[in-house]
């Protein structure tokens, strides 16, 4: 079991994040970082949210936007809210849509209401979250029955190294193993129907470890 600081990364450092993505925003759309590393999950966040039917929708940490602008493009959507700390992401993000409300926000004091919305979804930055006060907050703008979708880093013994590096409390991620996720959910009250690692056929599973984990608000 981790240590409370050890389950939520050095969040001293989180603004150091958030300003270093506001540095990489533009380089951060290359094509074969995308391809390899962060369409797979956005995929699965979306095929999830479509079997769902959800329709008042944000994305945590939306980064440069494309998977939000991406959900009202093909989804049935009534809000969609893309939420992130970065300055720099955000401003990349707001060139892909008019109509998405953006927000500079942290995923731990969102600006949403109360049972706001039928899903909250976030790919590739969970890691960066405090947990258990973005789940809070997640639950908290969901409405009974709304689906939480979490892809996020998994560490695995197939890296074991970046497992040592994200489980230091010097560290400003930390990535939870499958089943401290599962728990993360159900402390905040949500109920796990499922979690699956990050499919990216043919490439092996251990090239990027990562997993995505479904819940619905109790
Ligand atoms: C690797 S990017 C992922 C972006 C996007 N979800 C994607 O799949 O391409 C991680 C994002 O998390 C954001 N982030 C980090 N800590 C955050 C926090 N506490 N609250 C909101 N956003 C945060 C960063 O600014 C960055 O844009």
């Amino acid at each position: 079991m981790h240590s409370t600081a050890a389950t939520t990364g050095n969040r001293a450092l989180n603004r150091a994040i958030t300003q270093f993505f506001s540095g990489v925003a533009r380089a951060y759309d290359t094509a074969p970082l995308q391809q390899v590393v962060y369409r797979p999950p956005q995929h699965e966040v979306v095929a999830e949210l479509r079997a769902a039917g959800s329709r008042r929708i944000a994305d945590i940490g939306c980064g440069t936007g494309i998977l939000t602008s991406r959900i009202e493009r093909e989804l049935r959507t009534e809000i969609v809210y893309g939420v992130d700390a970065s300055p720099g992401m955000l401003a990349q993000a707001r060139n892909r849509s008019a109509t998405v409300l953006w927000r500079h926000a942290a995923a731990e004091h969102l600006p949403i209401g109360d049972g706001e919305l039928d899903a909250v979804v976030s790919t590739t930055a969970f890691h960066f979250f405090d947990h258990p006060v973005a789940l809070r907050e997640f639950h908290r703008v969901l409405a009974p029955g709304g689906l939480v979708a979490i892809a996020t880093m998994r560490p695995s013994a197939s890296a074991a190294a970046l497992q040592r590096v994200t489980s230091s409390p010097l560290f400003p991620a930390h990535a939870p193993s499958g089943r401290a996720t599962r728990k993360l959910l159900q402390d905040a009250g949500f109920e796990v129907t499922d979690q699956r690692a990050i499919r990216r056929f043919p490439l092996p599973p251990w090239l990027v470890p990562d997993m995505i984990t479904i819940g619905r608000r109790a």
